[in-house]
């Protein structure tokens, strides 16, 4: 797989239940989608997050940030490339650790100046399917003092992420609780996550 070093992945996933990945997207598939992310929003063509798993609830005190589905019937070409590169991702996680992962769902997500995300697990109480959450950042000479940094709640520490374009975030949806500090500068993200069939489906 370019630009990862599977090993050191799958070990870090195993014993932290999360791993950060630098600069392991091609740049060109990179600048592709972070432009691609600025003219859906300047065209107006994201909506307001929702907390719980049918989306029904708008709880702005929890989360205020905007987002924009992908359709996978309806991939842009750059999504799709986007979409080869974690499917080999895929492919590591269900054969080495044997995740069942089936499919990938995700969106755009720009936080305003002003935004957070509440500390929250990405797994719903009522529905079992999102195994994997798996977050690119889409911020070019992101400063610290910007704010919105990926904060994840660790048994022994608590860990900041800088939300640089590249980086991407991969932990276990239902185990790591996880926090947008608020953001002082528009912050871009590509977040979505791994699912398997329902295990509900299966009795
Ligand atoms: C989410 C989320 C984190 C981030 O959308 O569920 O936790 O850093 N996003 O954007
Ligand atoms: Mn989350």
């Amino acid at each position: 797989m370019t630009g990862i070093d599977t090993e050191t992945l799958l070990d870090h996933l195993l014993e932290h239940n999360w791993v950060v990945l630098k600069k392991a997207l091609p740049q060109d598939t990179l600048t592709a989608l972070r432009e691609e992310a600025l003219a859906l929003w300047q065209s107006g063509d994201f909506r307001s997050a929702r907390v719980g798993r049918s989306g029904e609830n708008l709880k702005s005190e929890i989360r205020n940030d905007r987002i924009h589905w992908l359709d996978e019937e309806n991939l842009s070409d750059v999504q799709q490339r986007y979409l080869d590169f974690l499917n080999d991702i895929k492919d590591l996680l269900n054969r080495e650790l044997f995740m069942g992962i089936a499919s990938f769902e995700g969106h755009y997500a720009v936080y305003p100046e002003g935004s957070f995300y509440k500390a929250h697990l990405d797994r719903f109480q009522d529905a079992d399917e999102r195994v994997m959450s798996c977050i690119l950042y889409l911020n070019k000479d992101w400063q610290h003092d910007f704010g919105g940094q990926l904060r994840l709640h660790l048994d022994e520490q608590m860990l900041d992420v800088e939300p640089e374009a590249g980086t991407i975030v991969l932990f276990y949806s239902d185990k790591v609780l996880h926090e947008v500090l608020p953001a002082n500068q528009e912050r871009l993200s590509l977040t979505g996550w791994f699912r398997r069939r329902s295990l509900r489906d299966l009795y």
